[in-house]
């Protein structure tokens, strides 16, 4: 009996040894999950305050970003009452005016026509400074007819209207020749096509013309004789003669008037 509870004894205090070590291990264990649950606490906990300052951050950044919008808001509808005044304000000038204001326009045009005024000023000065435009205007010039000898003369009967062309063929001579018109010249080759007249005297110098149907000439011999010829009957209508003295004096309208009526 004393021996059983001498092993009852010895075994109970074996167990509680035991036992003794089994919670220290637990105590051990227990205190190293609690320092790596403060870890763990101290990390989430340092996680929720950096979340808290990057929501704070986003807030602040939103909230910024809403100003902006608001002022961008505001600005368009600044903007759009402006063009909505200037509207109403042109249809006001439409209404005005029948024609709409083109400032620009006028000037435009103003400009255009300073500078047109200006090149027709060079172009003015240029010609009148500049020989060889000058000398252009004469290579512009065309011979449309050469008929004859270098000296004569071609006239019309302006009087009667009829359009005939005389040619008077050098200084001196008897037959003239007579046109129907000066296009009837420009096509004759030579004075071929012309009508010849021959006068019954010979016409001397330039001082011969050609008025009413009729050729008024002088003739020069031993006396200074004008001439009135017919030039449609071909017959000496009237003739003056004057001293060849005389030949130096103009003749005068009185000379004239009495042959020319
Ligand atoms: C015109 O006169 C020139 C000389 O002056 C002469 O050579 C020419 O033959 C004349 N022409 C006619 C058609 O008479
Ligand atoms: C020529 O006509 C005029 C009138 O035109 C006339 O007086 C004159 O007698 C006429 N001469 C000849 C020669 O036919």
């Amino acid at each position: 009996m004393g021996t059983l509870l001498l092993l009852s004894v010895a075994t109970l205090c074996f167990a509680s040894a035991q036992h003794q070590g089994l919670i220290d291990y637990l105590e051990q264990r227990l205190v190293a999950i609690e320092g790596r649950i403060s870890v763990w606490y101290e990390q989430s906990n340092r996680y929720a305050s950096e979340l808290r300052e990057f929501k704070q951050q986003m807030i602040g950044l939103t909230e910024n970003l809403e100003e902006g919008h608001e002022a961008l808001h505001s600005d368009v509808e600044g903007v759009v009452t402006r063009v909505e005044r200037v509207e109403r304000e042109l249809d006001y000038m439409e209404t005005q005016n029948l024609a709409p204001p083109c400032v620009d326009m006028d000037r435009n045009l103003i400009e255009q026509e300073i500078t047109t005024l200006k090149e027709i000023n060079m172009a003015k000065y240029e010609k009148l400074s500049d020989c060889s435009d000058m000398i252009s205007s004469f290579k512009a010039m065309k011979i449309v007819k050469k008929a004859g000898g270098p000296k004569g003369v071609w006239l019309k009967d302006t009087a009667s209207g009829s359009g005939k062309v005389y040619v008077f063929n050098g200084t001196s001579g008897d037959v003239l020749y007579e046109f129907g018109t000066m296009r009837d010249l420009a096509a004759s080759a030579g004075l071929s096509r012309g009508r010849p007249i021959k006068l019954p005297f010979p016409w001397s110098g330039m001082g011969h013309t050609v008025y009413k149907g009729y050729a008024y000439y002088v003739v020069e011999g031993m006396t200074f004789e004008l001439i009135k010829y017919d030039l449609q009957n071909g017959s000496v209508a009237d003739s003056a003669v004057f001293p060849a003295d005389d030949q130096v004096r103009p003749v005068e309208p009185g000379d004239m008037t009495h042959i020319l009526n």
